[in-house]
């Protein structure tokens, strides 16, 4: 395992200009460089990188992040592998935490698993060339199927001959060791014969296409016996974590920007086929996170394509939620019932089913809408209840609030709802449904005896971002002007404070303040102005009294100006500085609450002795948090003492 401080100090000495001008040519324009993006076609730059944030960001298509994050986008690396990218480039010697024999044997053995399925696929591929059985049916059945041979070549399918123990006896023969073979899952204990024997073979690769395990596939239409079977996990080998094809997939992905999710095997190469090349399959177990999280390396764009029968429906519908839950996009295409990709692909043709993807792809809203039109009766107001509580519990779960709004507002027009209702139940499912009905006062005395520490977190939170709405409330269609790109671009206050706080994805944490935040963001969205009397004249009762409360016209003294100037400055005044003095003590509240969660996550992450990957993963990013507090500390102090 690479020890700490070696990622640190990688870390810390990587520029990122560096870093990416191996693979970008960047012109340096301003404080800044910029180039053509490499990750969407373009013909003029719009790629700006900046040293002095150690970050990246396409104006074009809004690909953005740190060194790691690059390289694992643009080169397809996981961490781990950016770091030696890293340590390599600059010299720095990659430091292996000590390990222990126990550690050291695990090691060995994960090796030799490697050494070994290598072996097996590479026999299981010969003996579809070369068997008797392998070269006439199997190979026959493959080309009936409409598989080429350059398909069955790239995704090195295989065949195990009909014969109980041919592969253990040959691979014993070439001094492979029995237990090695059991542990892989290949020979079944005890009998001495193979797993796999009799059956189609499908390898499959990791991320970085390594073999990790076999998919296998009975060829007799014998329906007693299971149609797949597949390795047992083992030291390499965790179903859930894994995705079939994504070694293929990936390059594909990142240019695409998009990820074809399938159910099976065949579903994968037969899109591969067809030109659809960025496609993976979570291969019969019901989607998890974890495979999420693969996507979610390469793109931000899920497009799932299950089969058109009740199974495929039921596991899209779950696949939706996690999807969402990960902060990704995901868009859904049913096929008829009894139809699944490769079969659809087959029966319609190429080109028909390229434009049917297109035609028929729809986001989850439709998707549900359809789903439950299908079942109800039209008009029937408790199935359309049932229907708005379904819609809007996945809208409930989609990290960023940008996005959700958006959702909101599509949701409002396909159901003819008004946006405040969806918007309040959006918030009630979050868990706050009790801030409308409870007392807030008396609430929060039992609370201090309780938990004095939350509170004065949440406590922190609630007035500062009590000011950041008071703010926009009042002053929110005034016009002031920044510096960007060494540029003066003229902003209303409404737009600064909303690009502030979304381009680094914070979400404001006190309900109510929530609530107005995510109607002023819609607001924005429609390039509708601020108007008082909107909030004031709410719907509901809570936003009117709150934002009567905020709009209460107070002149405002600073301390320091009072003291300091005989005249009397009015807030609008010194409105940026203002506002530039909530914001950054905002954020760097947030990154503070963000590196307490972040130490509990590692110190969990460790207890649970997950992977090397996971940790050095939540140290990066404690890194990164860390430096960026720093940056807000000097901030503050610049913008505190004059
Ligand atoms: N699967 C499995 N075990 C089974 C059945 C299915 O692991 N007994 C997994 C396989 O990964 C399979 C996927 O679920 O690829 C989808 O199952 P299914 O649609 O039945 O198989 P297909 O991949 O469509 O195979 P084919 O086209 O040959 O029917
Ligand atoms: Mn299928």
């Amino acid at each position: 395992m690479i020890a700490e401080n070696t990622v640190s100090k990688i870390l810390d000495i990587s520029n990122i200009v560096d870093v990416i001008s191996e693979f970008v040519s960047l012109r340096k324009r301003g404080i800044n460089y910029l180039g053509l993006c490499p990750f969407h076609n373009e013909k003029t730059p719009s790629f700006s990188v900046s040293p002095s944030k150690q970050m990246f960001k396409c104006f074009g298509c809004g690909e953005a992040g740190n060194v790691i994050s690059f390289l694992k986008k643009h080169q397809g690396f996981d961490f781990i592998e950016s770091i030696k990218y890293l340590g390599k480039k600059y010299n720095i010697e990659i430091i292996e935490k000590k390990l222990n024999t126990e550690e050291i044997k695990k090691l060995k053995e994960k090796e030799s698993l490697f050494i070994i399925l290598s072996f097996a696929s590479k026999y299981f591929k010969k003996q579809l060339n070369e068997n008797l059985d392998g070269k006439t049916k199997v190979l026959n059945y493959l080309k009936k199927r409409g598989f080429n041979n350059e398909i069955i070549e790239k995704f090195c399918i295989g065949f195990s001959p009909n014969v109980k123990n041919a592969f253990t006896k040959k691979a014993l023969k070439k001094s492979y060791n029995l237990e090695m073979l059991i542990k892989a899952g290949l020979t079944i204990k005890n009998y001495e014969f193979d797993r796999f024997y009799g059956r189609l073979i499908f390898p499959i690769h990791n991320v970085s296409g390594k073999i990790i395990a076999f998919g296998a596939r009975n060829l007799n239409k014998n329906n007693k016996i299971a149609k797949y079977i597949n390795s047992p996990e083992t030291e390499i080998y965790q179903k859930s974590r894994e995705l079939y094809g994504m070694y293929f997939a990936k390059n594909t992905v990142v240019k695409k920007n998009k990820c074809y999710l399938v159910e099976g095997y065949t579903d994968v190469l037969s899109l591969f086929q067809n030109g659809i090349k960025n496609v993976v399959s979570s291969s019969g177990t019901s989607l998890t996170t974890e495979q999420i999280r693969i996507i979610k390396r390469f793109t931000k764009n899920v497009c799932i394509l299950y089969d058109g029968d009740e199974a495929g429906i039921g596991a899209s519908l779950r696949g939706i939620d996690l999807i969402l839950k990960e902060g990704l996009n995901v868009k859904i295409v049913l096929f008829p019932d009894g139809e699944d990709p490769d079969s659809y692909s087959k029966k319609i043709g190429k080109n028909k089913f390229i434009e049917f993807l297109k035609e028929k792809e729809e986001d989850f809203i439709h998707f549900k809408t359809k789903m439950f039109l299908n079942k109800i009766e039209k008009n029937d107001p408790i199935e359309k209840a049932n229907l708005i509580t379904n819609i809007v519990n996945s809208i409930a779960i989609i990290p960023d609030g940008i996005l959700r709004s958006v959702y909101v507002q599509e949701c409002s027009k396909i159901l003819e709802i008004r946006e405040e209702v969806l918007f309040q139940k959006v918030a009630e499912i979050q868990g706050e449904d009790n801030f409308f009905k409870k007392k807030p006062k008396k609430e929060k005395k039992n609370f201090f005896k309780k938990k004095p520490k939350i509170l004065k977190e949440n406590f922190f939170f609630e007035n500062q971002e009590k000011e950041i709405i008071r703010l926009i409330l009042n002053y929110g269609n005034s016009k002031i002007t920044i510096l960007e790109e060494e540029e003066n671009i003229d902003l209303s206050v409404t737009e600064y404070i909303l690009s502030e706080i979304l381009e680094d994805n914070l979400e404001l944490e006190t309900p109510i303040y929530k609530l107005i935040f995510e109607k002023i963001i819609s607001l924005v969205s429609k390039d509708k102005i601020i108007k008082e009397e909107y909030f004031i004249e709410h719907k509901n009762p809570e936003v009117c009294k709150v934002s009567a409360k905020l709009l209460e016209k107070k002149y405002f003294l600073s301390d320091f100006w009072k003291k300091r100037n005989t005249m009397v400055q009015t807030e609008e005044m010194i409105l940026k500085k203002k506002i530039n003095d909530v914001l950054i003590n905002y954020k760097l509240k947030k990154i503070e609450k963000n590196l307490i969660k972040l130490d509990k996550k590692i110190l969990d992450t460790e207890k649970n002795n997950d992977t090397e990957f996971d940790i050095l993963e939540l140290i990066q990013k404690k890194i990164n948090l860390s430096k960026l507090k720093f940056f807000f500390t000097k901030e503050m102090e610049r913008v505190i003492l004059p």
